[in-house]
């Protein structure tokens, strides 16, 4: 390490995506650790339209660790945060920097300290699981700084000490969280099933969904269900090991038809366990009940699976279209039934990919109010068209693992001081 009057500053930014599980993590063996109760199989997002950036940073003129979540400081003393920053240095190597003529022994990162700036590009706090992209993505980018030589699949094994789901945020594609057998939990981590490239033709479209009131956090609404649910033994014990052999093989032969089922089945039962707990835990609201009975009565009209949907600790939907033109026939049926409040301009309701708007032959507003009702329905009763209930859609594809970007332009944080831009 340099002397102490030295100013340098080291940083590096990396960018994760964030995934959305098709067969549901839910109950811990161990709180402490993340160690879950079932193996669990995700999607990973496409992280231009939701990932997290981040950049870590290290000087010897840093007094202690500070971080900025979406440019505002927090409180690092965390548990979950302590895990990952702990476990991290206890792997760090020796670092050098010629062109900047650092050098950093590996006992010296015990004393150095970070300087950590994240930015989540969708709202934080919509129930878009950005703990796993940022959790993922500040393990993946201090990894990297501190030049660690453990795989992505051994870092998972970190990022689940801070967050559970985030372990499958450090790949692409399609990944399966291996519950593991070791009670120390060295063996409960992501493995990749297949990449991005795989399954290209799926099209993802989420509703973010107007949510009234806080719902119960998924720590302490994963405890009550371990504790009290009479379910939840049968599912991680009988139906989830079926299923994931199921999923994989399905997702290995792109099998559609079976990888909707699974998935939409599977989200079903995961809410059943939570109303199996005592108290009762509700994520889905009204909304979210409509949007599973629009797509579940396209799917019985066409007589097999058009769309997959599942719903995480929250009311949000997630929609998987089997490819681009049935997505854009999804997207006119959610407009027809769930249109934007009058204020509400398109470009801001439907983001993401919007080519998959232009599919749908929907240019502006003018457009939405002349959809005809889907032929599927039959009577009037259903047809009700509320404005407001769905906050935004977001349309989107199954996208890749982390990636380290140039400091440049991406950089949150100046490379003078160390501190956000
Ligand atoms: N929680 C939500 N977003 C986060 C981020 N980007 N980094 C760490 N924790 C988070």
């Amino acid at each position: 390490m340099g002397s102490e009057l030295e100013k340098w500053v080291l940083m590096v930014t990396a960018r994760t995506p964030t995934n959305i599980a098709v067969i549901k993590y839910w109950g811990k063996r161990d709180e402490t650790l993340i160690l879950p109760i079932n193996d669990s199989i995700s999607v990973t997002l496409d992280p231009s339209h939701l990932c997290t950036t981040t950049t870590v940073s290290v000087s010897p003129t840093f007094d202690h660790d500070r971080m900025w979540l979406n440019g505002k400081e927090i409180s690092l003393q965390g548990g979950r945060f302590q895990s990952c920053l702990r476990e991290i240095r206890a792997r760090a190597q020796d670092v050098e920097d010629k062109k900047k003529g650092i050098k950093i022994k590996k006992e010296d990162w015990q004393k150095l300290h970070l300087h950590i700036a994240s930015y989540n590009n969708f709202p934080t706090a919509a129930g878009l699981a950005s703990s796993a992209a940022g959790l993922a993505c500040l393990v993946f980018s201090l990894a990297k700084l501190m030049n660690l030589k453990e795989d992505n699949s051994q870092l998972s094994a970190i990022a689940r000490q801070g967050s559970g789901s985030a372990c499958r945020s450090l790949y692409g594609g399609f990944v399966k969280w291996d519950m593991g057998k070791e009670d120390n939990g060295s063996d409960s981590l992501a493995v990749q099933l297949a990449d991005e490239k795989h399954w290209d033709e799926l099209v993802i479209i989420i509703a973010v969904v107007s949510a009234r009131q806080k719902e119960t956090s998924s720590t302490s609404g994963m405890r009550d269900t371990v504790v009290t649910s009479a379910l939840i033994e049968h599912r991680a014990k009988e139906v989830v090991p079926k299923r994931i052999v199921q999923m994989e093989d399905a997702i290995q032969k792109r099998d559609f038809p079976s990888f909707a089922r699974l998935a939409y089945r599977d989200s079903n039962q995961f809410h059943a366990v939570c109303l199996d707990t005592y108290p009762p835990i509700f994520y889905m609201n009204d909304t979210s009940h409509r949007i599973i009975s629009c797509v579940e009565k396209w799917n019985r009209a066409e007589e097999t699976p058009q769309v997959a949907y599942t719903f995480d600790a929250g009311p949000n939907a997630v929609m998987i279209a089997r490819d681009r033109k049935t997505a854009a026939l999804l997207l006119q049926r959610l407009l027809y039934n769930f249109p934007p409040q009058s204020d509400t301009d398109l470009d801001s309701y439907i983001i993401g990919d919007k080519s998959i708007l232009q599919d749908a032959g929907i240019k502006d507003m003018k457009d939405v109010e002349a959809l005809a009702p889907p032929p599927e329905i039959k009577d009037n009763i259903s047809t009700q068209r509320s404005k407001g209930d769905v906050s935004h859609f977001i349309c989107t594809r199954p996208g890749g693992g982390p990636v380290v970007l140039s400091d440049g332009s991406h950089a949150l944080l100046n490379p003078l001081t160390g501190l956000p831009k």
